[in-house]
């Protein structure tokens, strides 16, 4: 399969040629749903939490699931190179209804699209990255991976455009989690993330670390985080499947701790580097 291969409802195309009705609903309502998974050397990392979200996701919007287990991952793999770290990117819309009406059309085939792009290094892996606080203004499906991503595209422009690179969401002085991140943070030597629910998004890495904490007797809780812990958190991270842990060293203008990834995220990211390498 040459690379720049995309999926779109049963064939395999390069990317150019991958064309869609503007009739379909994602464009017109983003009325759909995604998944982001990430494959390390053509593994594809915890597949099964990444389609059990899904199963989620579409729940949530009442979709009905286009494929089985296998189906998707016999879709994926021919997308998929055996040399580099990529993720697959699939999305699954309500379809092209015959005229942009915001009730369910009746029998109209999903449409289903999936890519597959490098992981690149992200930059600031290592030093860390400066994060703001805003009002999370978002609806109450957060836990639904839908397409529908305006709020958090203009919290994280907001962040970008205040020279930070990520904001983290605060919900009546509770913080939810990241523009497109989950959040953790150290309290009193204890990992602390808030609890899952239609506030957050249930990311998989979250999942992930909270496993290897336990696994390895690092402390933690699911608890709510209120902004005044936030703020004395000795350590604050975000984390996600393509950028992984990421440690916060400025918040508001305010240094972290010393300013730099601490020890707690130096352990937890060994740890997180040292399973994804027992996985290949
Ligand atoms: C809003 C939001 N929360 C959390 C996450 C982290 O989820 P995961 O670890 O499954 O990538 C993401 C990922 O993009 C996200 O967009």
């Amino acid at each position: 399969m040459a690379s720049k291969a995309v999926y779109l409802n049963g064939s395999y195309m390069p990317l150019a040629e991958a064309k869609i009705s503007v009739l379909d609903r994602g464009f017109l309502f983003g009325d759909g749903v995604y998944e982001v998974i990430p494959a390390y050397y053509g593994k594809l990392f915890r597949l099964d939490d990444h389609l059990q979200r899904l199963e989620n996701s579409l729940a949530a919007i009442r979709l009905t699931n286009p494929h089985s287990r296998d189906q998707w991952q016999a879709i994926f793999a021919p997308l998929l190179a055996a040399d580099k770290n990529q993720y697959i990117y699939l999305q699954i819309t309500r379809g092209v209804a015959p005229k942009r009406d915001h009730a369910f059309p009746a029998n109209v085939a999903p449409t289903v699209f999936v890519m597959c792009s490098d992981i690149l290094p992200f930059a600031d892996t290592d030093t860390g990255i400066a994060a703001v606080t805003m009002d999370d203004s978002r609806w109450k499906l957060c836990h639904a991976k839908a397409i529908t991503l305006l709020a958090n595209i203009l919290h994280r422009q907001a962040a970008l455009d205040q020279g930070s690179a990520e904001a983290i969401l605060v919900k009546d002085g509770y913080v939810t989690e990241g523009a497109a991140s989950n959040v953790f943070v150290v309290l009193d030597g204890v990992l602390v993330t808030p609890p899952k629910g239609n506030a957050i998004l249930p990311g998989i890495t979250r999942d992930v670390l909270l496993e290897l904490a336990e696994k390895n007797s690092v402390a933690w809780r699911e608890d709510a985080i209120s902004v005044a812990q936030l703020n004395c958190a000795s350590e604050i991270w975000v984390t996600s499947s393509t950028r992984e842990i990421i440690a916060v060293v400025e918040l508001d203008g305010v240094k972290v701790g010393e300013g730099v990834p601490g020890p707690l995220w130096h352990t937890m990211n060994g740890l997180l580097q040292a399973y994804k390498q027992s996985l290949l």
